[in-house]
């Protein structure tokens, strides 16, 4: 399961694949903010998007794959002005491959790029149900903040989210 994975930067020319896989992870958990329609982006914007973040210092998108086909993905996007030492982390993973360490990898990654980037203080919102990627974040010591009452809802059930960060500093 866990041979030929390799973890990269995602590039332009990944855009249609991105948009792809990012419908498959929302349509295959309840735990994020998008379902199975992803984002409302045409891939024109994913690519420049993906530009952007490819030249922008406080952000970063990673991406796992396997033989060619995308299966993990994580990203740090920087905020501006007088936020510009945090950024916001994303982290999801193929649900075929939960459990094998992939999300710990990628994770391991964007806290490197993070401390060679100047990035702070790294910021993330998680389902308080969600206790694998709790386990995981408490794991690499991101601290809890509080809880973000109704912060999604799903066909009329809210859902909290944990409000977490990693500070560098
Ligand atoms: C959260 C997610 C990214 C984790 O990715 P992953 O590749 O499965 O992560 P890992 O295998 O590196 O680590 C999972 C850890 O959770 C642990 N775990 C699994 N089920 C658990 C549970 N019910 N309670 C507590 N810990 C649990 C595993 O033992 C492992 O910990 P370990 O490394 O100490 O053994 C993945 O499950 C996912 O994509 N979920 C859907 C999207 C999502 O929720 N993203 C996070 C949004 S904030």
């Amino acid at each position: 399961m866990m041979e030929n994975i390799k973890i990269r930067e995602a590039l332009a020319e990944d855009a249609e694949q991105i948009i792809a896989y990012t419908k498959l992870v929302g349509g295959e958990t309840e735990n994020l903010t998008f379902g199975e329609s992803g984002f409302p982006i045409t891939l024109e914007q994913e690519e420049k998007f993906l530009k952007h973040v490819h030249d922008d210092k406080t952000s970063v998108h990673l991406i796992a794959c396997k033989n060619g086909e995308i299966i993990g993905n994580g990203s740090l996007s920087g905020l501006p002005r007088r936020m510009s030492h945090r950024a916001e982390l994303g982290l999801t993973v193929k649900k075929d491959y939960w459990n094998l360490g992939i999300g710990s990898m990628l994770m391991k990654k964007l806290i490197e790029y993070a401390k060679e980037n100047g990035i702070e203080i790294i910021n993330l919102e998680v389902r308080n149900d969600n206790l694998n990627a709790i386990h995981l974040y408490e794991k690499f010591g991101f601290k809890h903040i509080g809880t973000s009452p109704a912060y999604i809802k799903i066909n009329g059930y809210y859902a909290d989210f944990e409000l977490m960060y990693l500070d560098l500093r």
